[in-house]
Parts: structure tokens; C-alpha cells; sequence
């Protein structure tokens, strides 16, 4: 995880449907993930990054084995786990799974107790995972300070290497001092820190005012193996026009954020699935330097402005409009932006369109549709001695 993950994940589209008499196509099961699976590898996401297959809470059986153990639902995933992981690799994917630390999961399937964190950790990595998400719901903060820690150690004792998601820091208000993100990055290779997602444009301006009214304290902690997590992808749901689709994407990859899509691959839209696989936005999202971004300024005129440092001297910007009128046109330069001096060049990320900037204090104007985004990648034409 020295990028930030890519993949898809069950829990915000298709929640916790158990319900396979009625709803066999979209229950949780191993038929259900193996076609997800199948999607991830034939739809051309795979060999963009998206390799993560995430099973959410709902795949277990209400009781663990006469050892112990987890086990998933025999009517649902009659294959069992080992299986389905062998399956998702054999794709050349990898497989996410689902626990709560506590004594239920949130959907009040069986949790991990203290007790449990080794025996779960051996069973999850004898099953082939790939990465744990370790939920918070039904402990309290003094047992969590135990236990996930407990399970970063239990997990690396396994000798598979396993990522590490954690849900503590959300459980705990998500800030500091409650929150302590010096230790969650030695121990977690992401980590939300806030409320979950949900289908819609209230939902994705809701986080990302949190994550930017916050940044100062969230943003040194991220870096190449571990992760703020503001969730999932709801791109190619119900919830988001195109404009708000464009704006979800452009700022989950200023905020250098899992990318984890939740959503129906079988019938996604031609316009989701170009925003979702725009390979520019992607390499701004997957940048090796792995800085995140923040919100620069926010202008009278209801835009705010995002801005992430990239390798190689260049940089993404992101122009996003809060209005519900009409596009609006935002005058602006670099320099006004805090860039140095020099000529640039900007290569909009959705359009397609460079546009150069012979110094950094060229004035342009970009156009911002409402609830939509203008996303820059700006790079260097020239070096000043
Ligand atoms: C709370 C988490 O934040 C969600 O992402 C999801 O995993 C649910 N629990 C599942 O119960």
C-alpha cells in the first residue's frame, strides 16, 4: 500500500442484502463477489490498479466453528473464503475482507473480541487474504487502544503480508488528542476518520468540508504505506450528477484517498465509467511521492480551491464550485495561488485541453459548472536560475 488502494467494496451499494431467495443477484455471496471479481479483471480496471476486492460486514455465519473461528455463511459462500481467494487471484486480484473489533460486527454478525484477535488473524491469512478492514462498532475506546494495536501484531505474526484498514480513529471523533495518528500510521495502512458515505452530493461535500476543515492535523499523517480514508466511491450510483461524479473523483485524488469503488459493476454507465478510469486522475490519485493535498483558499464566490504537490515538480489543482446557480467564471494565476515563479503549463484533467501560463502571473479564468470541478495537472515548462 505505498499508494493509496484501489478496488471495490460491497458495503455502500449493496449493504447488508442477505436476502438471496428474493435478490440473488445482488446478495452477499460468493456468486456475487466472483462476478464482481470477474468485472474488476475483464473491464479493463485491473491494469489501471483497481485490484482490491473487498468483502463488508454480512459474510459471516451468526457462529463461529467448534474451534473458534469465523466461518462464512454456508448457504451463501458454500465454497468457503479459501476459495474465493484462491478464485480473485487467480484474476490476478486480491481479497479484502470484512471484521469488527467488539463483540458484533455493526450489522451484529460475530466480532473479535481480545480473545479472538489471534485466532481471527491466523484464520484470515490461512484463507489467503489480502487486506483486513477491521471495523469498530460494540468496543469501547479503552479496549481499542488494545486491540488494534493487538492485530497489527497478530497480523504481521502470520507471516502473510496483510494491509491493514482500521476504523478506530472514526470511532474516537477522528481527531487528536482522542485520536492519536502517530501511532495509527505505524500500525494501519489506512484508517477512516470519519462518518461512513452515503449516496449522495450532501454525503461527499459533508466529508470533504471535515477532511479540509481539519486537514492541518490529518494531512501529515498520510504518506506511501498509510492513509486517510474519507470512504468509498459512490460514483456510478444514484446519488451524483455527472458534475458531482467529476467533482467526487477529482477531490478524493487531491486528498491521495483509497480509491474503492461501491457501486454495480455489471451495469455501470459509459459516463461513470470514464471518470472512474481517467488514467490522468488515477496517476495524480496513485503519485509515488504520495503527498496529500489540501484546500487552498475559499473564495467569496463560493469556489474553493484544492491543491496537491506532485512528483517531478508538478502539481494538481482543483477548482471547485459550492454554487447552485450557473457556471461560474473564477479569475485567477498561479501566483495568486502561492506558486513560484516560472512558465507552466496546465493539462485539464477532464477536458483534455493545455493551457499555457508563460509566467505565474498570467491571469486565466476557468469555468466551474455548480456542484462541479475544474481539475489541473500544472507542470513546468521552464527552471529559473
Ligand atoms: C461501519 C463502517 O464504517 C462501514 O464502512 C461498513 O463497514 C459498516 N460499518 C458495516 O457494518
Amino acid at each position: 500500500m505505498k499508494t493509496p488502494p484501489m478496488g471495490w467494496s460491497s458495503w455502500e451499494c449493496f449493504r447488508c442484502n442477505v436476502d438471496c431467495m428474493s435478490d440473488p443477484k445482488n446478495c452477499i455471496s460468493e456468486s456475487f463477489f466472483k462476478e464482481m471479481a470477474d468485472r474488476l479483471a475483464e473491464d479493463g480496471w485491473k491494469e489501471l490498479g483497481y485490484n482490491y476486492i473487498m468483502i463488508d460486514d454480512c459474510w459471516s455465519s451468526m457462529l463461529r466453528d467448534e474451534y473458534g473461528r469465523l466461518q462464512p455463511d454456508p448457504h451463501r459462500f458454500p465454497g468457503g473464503i479459501a476459495q474465493l481467494a484462491d478464485y480473485v487471484h487467480g484474476l490476478g486480484l486480491k481479497l479484502g475482507i470484512y471484521a469488527d473489533f467488539g463483540t458484533h460486527t455493526c450489522m451484529g454478525y460475530p466480532g473479535t473480541t481480545l480473545d479472538k484477535i489471534e485466532t481471527d488473524a491466523q484464520t484470515f491469512a490461512s484463507w489467503g487474504v489480502d487486506l483486513l478492514k477491521f471495523d469498530g462498532c460494540y468496543s469501547d475506546a479503552y479496549e481499542q487502544a488494545e486491540g488494534y494495536p493487538l492485530m497489527s501484531q497478530a497480523l504481521n505474526a502470520t507471516g502473510r503480508p496483510i494491509g491493514y484498514s482500521c476504523g478506530w480513529p472514526a470511532y474516537r471523533g477522528g481527531l487528536p488528542p482522542r485520536v492519536n495518528y502517530t501511532l495509527i500510521r505505524d500500525i494501519c495502512n489506512s484508517w477512516r476518520n470519519y462518518n461512513d458515505i452515503e449516496d449522495s452530493w450532501n454525503s461527499v461535500l459533508e466529508i470533504t468540508n471535515w477532511f479540509s476543515a481539519n486537514q492541518d492535523q490529518l494531512q501529515p499523517f498520510a504518506g506511501p504505506g498509510h492513509w486517510n480514508d474519507p470512504d468509498m466511491l459512490i460514483i456510478g450510483n444514484f446519488g451524483l450528477s455527472l458534475d458531482q461524479s467529476r467533482s467526487q473523483m477529482a477531490l478524493w485524488a487531491i486528498m491521495a484517498a483509497p480509491l474503492i469503488m461501491s457501486n454495480d459493476l455489471r451495469t455501470l454507465s459509459s459516463q461513470a465509467r470514464n471518470i472512474l478510469q481517467n488514467k490522468v486522475l488515477i496517476s495524480i490519485n496513485q503519485d509515488p511521492m504520495g503527498v496529500q493535498g489540501k484546500r487552498l483558499l475559499q473564495e467569496k464566490g463560493h469556489i474553493d480551491v484544492f491543491w496537491r504537490p506532485l512528483s517531478n515538480s508538478a502539481s494538481a489543482l482543483v477548482f471547485l464550485s459550492r454554487r447552485t446557480d450557473v457556471p461560474y467564471l473564477y479569475h485567477t494565476s498561479l501566483s495568486k495561488l502561492k506558486y513560484t515563479a516560472g512558465s507552466y503549463k496546465a493539462f485539464d484533467v477532464f477536458t483534455g485541453e493545455t493551457v499555457s501560463l508563460p509566467t505565474h502571473t498570467t491571469q486565466f479564468t476557468v469555468s466551474v459548472n455548480p456542484s462541479g470541478v475544474v481539475m489541473w495537472y500544472v507542470y513546468p515548462t521552464t527552471y529559473w536560475d
